[in-house]
């Protein structure tokens, strides 16, 4: 029995799952659902990727900490995944102590190994925020095209790829300013200490062709050192012996794979150590967009190998998804959210279109609504699930429920076991699409049998009760077949058939699969109902909404980043309540790195507010002072307790931020005007 770990790309924890990440966890999933029916011992294994400036960024920018947003996403993504059917054996998160532990066992080992050097570098610095700017973060007018508005890295209107000071006129994304440019000091990969055993590993089967001929473009240049280090504020694990530089969320998000799985281990009380040993001989695959090839086939990797790890067996690239026939577009309404989408289509409809569409290759797949609804229709509701419903009925109304002794065409039936292997392979090769058009073709081949035999023309006739018994029991062990073979794509409808068949259908036929024969089968239920257009309307009408909500100005507090562009009218500004408050209370809060808790008197009623003032004022310094709240704004639950209310503050963030105080003279409680 093989003994195999697989894993999907780790999902950034600072957004919803769409469409686009389905084709990938929808492609591992039948491969892993596929490997448990042929009885290998695989274990499917996904975290939610929770480090980096974006998801700090975007904490801040809701008010909350870190730990309170990946832990929300984690919930929503679980969710997601678990609703359409995706089986992780553990779903966890990179921001865990195992992630933590094993980060700084592969660094110290790295650095052991003399693969570690440190390099003092000019980066760009905002100094309105306080902070270094990763490429994404800084904006400015392409070198190359002159259009605006174009990130620090590369130019999404001409594809130039450039270094953020070749920008024109550049500015922080953050606070608008210009950026200036500070000397710190980095810790760097020495990826060229692996090049020989690189160039070896990518040809050695584990990659798809297109994709080590890519990679292979940057042995002929030269490997150069990979940058690991950020500096504070920095949402990820601090290196070892190095104060106030973290890992690079690339490096620990990959380490994430192992921790997830250690994780699982410790729980269930496998062999994690024996897994990943430099001698192993289990199988370890990674499925990944073909976007992020370079971290998974030369970091990655590296990694291992310089740490005494073994190494993947394989790394499998996807294409991206496109929406009738183009890129994913908010205002066309076509980038649609998980959760959307299963508010109003069952997932085993995607799963299916998916797999009809995924081949081994990196093509990208294009998903469209009208071929989708017409192809769903007719191979599941036309093809696959009438065989059950035209030969059920009889079973179940005339010969109370029980299968005939014999096959009508045992021939027929053995013709279907037989090719069980070749579709096997196509799995096994990740040739869904191919596997599906063999399967549709037995489909047809059973439909052709009924529709020969009629069992509605056969029942009118005398004598020929037993005919129709045995017609419809070939019927129904052909559409056994044909769902054993689909059940790794459709797993609920592969359960509710053997419900209805009393039978087991988790394990993949082989040529010596017996017949159902002489067996009760249950009361047939509809299995499968068709796609209605108004509900791909109705999906895609909900999207745009998404899209417009989204658009809406959040709002912003002490810790925001944006500045509030939107006007308001009068009567919107004179709704909030402002207040007078006398800080009564300030507290550091167990677990949180941004927030102080504070009790406020606003006239004879206190309140308890969440501030996220901590890198700014040491709490005694707090206290006794009087500031300005509002007063009015909706209780929050935080993961630390409930926020009744917002103090005001002005400033950049992070140690800037200068808590707003009134003139002399000011009471607890008085109205702002
Ligand atoms: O590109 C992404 O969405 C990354 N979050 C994928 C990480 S995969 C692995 F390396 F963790
Ligand atoms: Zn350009």
């Amino acid at each position: 029995m093989r003994k195999i770990l697989v894993t999907s790309a780790l999902p950034y924890a600072n957004g919803p799952i769409h469409l686009g990440h389905m084709v990938e966890h929808v492609q591992t999933d039948i491969w892993i659902r596929f490997q448990k029916a042929r009885g290998n011992d695989v274990r499917g294994i996904c975290a939610d990727d929770a480090h980096g400036t974006p998801i700090m960024l975007r904490a801040r920018k809701e008010c909350i900490e870190p730990q309170e947003l990946i832990d929300r996403i984690w919930q929503e993504h679980n969710a997601d995944f678990v609703d359409f059917l995706v089986e992780y054996d553990n779903f966890y998160t990179t921001h865990s102590p195992e992630n933590e532990a094993i980060s700084s066992e592969i660094y110290l080992a790295l650095k052991a190994a003399g693969d570690i050097e440190t390099k003092t570098i000019e980066q760009a610095y905002d100094e309105a925020a306080g902070m270094f700017l990763p490429d994404r973060f800084i904006k400015g007018t392409c070198p190359n095209c002159k259009t605006d508005d174009q990130y620090g890295d590369n130019c999404e209107s001409c594809g130039a790829t450039y270094s953020p000071d070749e920008l024109i006129n550049p500015v922080s994304a953050l606070s608008g300013e210009k950026p200036t440019t500070r000397e710190t000091k980095h810790y760097f990969f020495k990826l060229g200490n692996h090049q020989a055993m690189l160039e070896k590993w990518i040809r050695s089967g584990t990659l798809q062709d297109g994709i080590a001929n890519k990679i292979s473009e940057w042995f002929e240049v030269g490997l150069k050192n990979w940058d690991i280090s950020r500096d504070a504020p920095y949402f990820g694990f601090e290196i070892p012996d190095a104060p106030g530089k973290y890992f690079y969320v690339w490096l620990d998000a990959p380490i994430g794979y192992m921790a997830s799985h250690k994780n699982y281990c410790d729980r269930v009380g496998e062999d994690y150590d024996s897994f990943w040993n430099e001698n192993s001989k289990t199988e370890l695959y990674h499925f990944i967009g073909k976007d992020i090839a370079y971290f998974h086939t030369l970091f990655w990797p590296a990694m291992l190998a310089g740490a005494g790890k073994r190494l993947p067996n394989g790394v499998y690239a996807h294409g991206f998804l496109t929406v009738d026939g183009t890129k994913m577009s908010k205002s066309r309404g076509t980038f649609i959210k998980a959760r959307t989408y299963l508010k109003h289509l069952s997932p085993e409809y995607l799963r299916y279109y998916f797999a009809a569409k995924l081949g081994s290759g990196i093509d990208d797949i294009d998903l469209n609504l009208e071929d989708f609804t017409q192809r769903v229709n007719s191979d599941l509701v036309g093809k696959l699930v009438n065989i059950a419903s035209r030969c059920s009925g009889f079973i179940n109304k005339r010969f109370d429920s029980q299968l005939a002794d014999t096959l009508f065409d045992p021939a027929l039936f053995n013709e279907f076991t037989g090719g069980s292997e070749s579709i096997a392979e196509k799995y096994e090769a990740r040739e869904y699409s191919a596997a599906i058009r063999q399967i549709m073709a037995f489909a047809d081949k059973a439909n052709q049998f009924v529709d020969e035999h009629k069992p509605w023309v056969l029942i009118k006739e005398e004598g020929k009760l037993d005919e129709v018994q045995a017609v419809c029991t070939q019927g129904l062990n052909l559409y056994r077949i044909l769902i054993a073979w689909l059940q790794p794509v459709l797993p609920k409808l592969a359960a509710d058939s053997a419900d209805f068949l009393n039978t087991d259908l988790t394990s993949f036929p082989n040529g010596s699969t017996e017949a159902l024969l002489n067996h009760t089968i249950n009361k047939f239920k509809p299995l499968m109902t068709r796609i209605e257009p108004e509900s791909i309307k109705k999906m895609t009408e909900e999207t745009k909404q998404d899209v417009a909500a989204e658009a809406e100005p959040t709002p912003t507090g002490p810790l925001a980043d944006d500045p509030v562009n939107a006007e308001i009218s009068f009567d919107d500004f004179a709704r909030i309540d402002l207040r007078i408050a006398k800080i009564i209370k300030a507290e550091h809060v167990e677990g949180a790195d941004e927030l102080l808790q504070l009790t406020l008197d606003i006239g004879g009623e206190t309140r308890n507010v969440f501030a996220g003032i901590k890198a700014a004022y040491d709490p005694a310094d707090l206290e006794g002072k009087l500031t300005v709240m509002v007063a009015n704004l909706a209780a929050r639950k935080m993961r630390f307790g409930i926020s009744e209310g917002m103090v005001l503050a002005a400033g950049p963030g992070g140690s800037e931020l200068f808590v707003l105080s009134p003139d002399d003279g000011a009471k607890p409680g008085m109205r702002v005007k």
